[in-house]
């Protein structure tokens, strides 16, 4: 019963997770100043680049996220590049807790949205739309400032696991 779809697909829901999973990703933290609700940040590897002029750029969160609809109002984000070395930090940012913010060290952003203190490098952007898509909505949001370099390596997602570059 569990890996059936309720939308009426016949595609087995683990074969269809296990086939995403063959996609290798790095991996982000998605965050924002959440305004008076206060900071969030989820762990995505949803990334998608989408246009270079304009500089667009996509990633997509789950309707049952805690701070879905805080999010939905949300209009600047920052998207952190994680290191291969903050596995533990992807962990924390992608458990529901009241929590999340816990030891981590952070800057704000010219957007007001939380940069992580270190990162492997960070996308500073504003949303440009979105699109309800199943259980999950595209936020499609215009990059209005980078800063990368670091010398870490970045952490990759694969198969359901954690993954190093080397
Ligand atoms: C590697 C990885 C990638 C993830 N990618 C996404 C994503 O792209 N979109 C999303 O909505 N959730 C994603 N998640 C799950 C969320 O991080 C998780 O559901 C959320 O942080 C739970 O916290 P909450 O209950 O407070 O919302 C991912 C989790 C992991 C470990």
């Amino acid at each position: 019963m569990d890996n059936e779809n309720t939308s009426g697909s016949s595609l087995d829901a683990r074969e269809f997770r296990n086939a995403l999973g063959c996609f290798a990703t790095g991996v982000m933290v998605m965050t924002s100043s959440g305004g008076n609700d206060g900071l969030i940040g989820v762990t995505i590897n949803s990334f998608s680049s989408v246009s270079l002029d304009p500089p667009l750029i996509s990633f997509c969160l789950a309707d049952s996220l805690t701070e879905f609809d805080t999010l939905m109002k949300s209009e600047h984000f920052a998207l952190n590049v994680l290191r291969e070395d903050q596995q533990d930090l992807s962990n924390q940012f992608a458990k529901t807790s009241p929590d999340k913010w816990r030891g981590v060290a952070y800057r704000e952003g010219s957007n007001s949205a939380p940069i992580i203190e270190p990162n492997h490098a960070v996308l500073l952007c504003t949303k440009h739309s979105h699109l309800a898509c199943g259980d999950h909505v595209i936020i499609v949001a215009q990059v209005e400032e980078v800063e990368y370099g670091d010398e870490e390596p970045p952490l990759l997602f694969y198969k359901g696991q954690y993954r190093r570059l080397s």
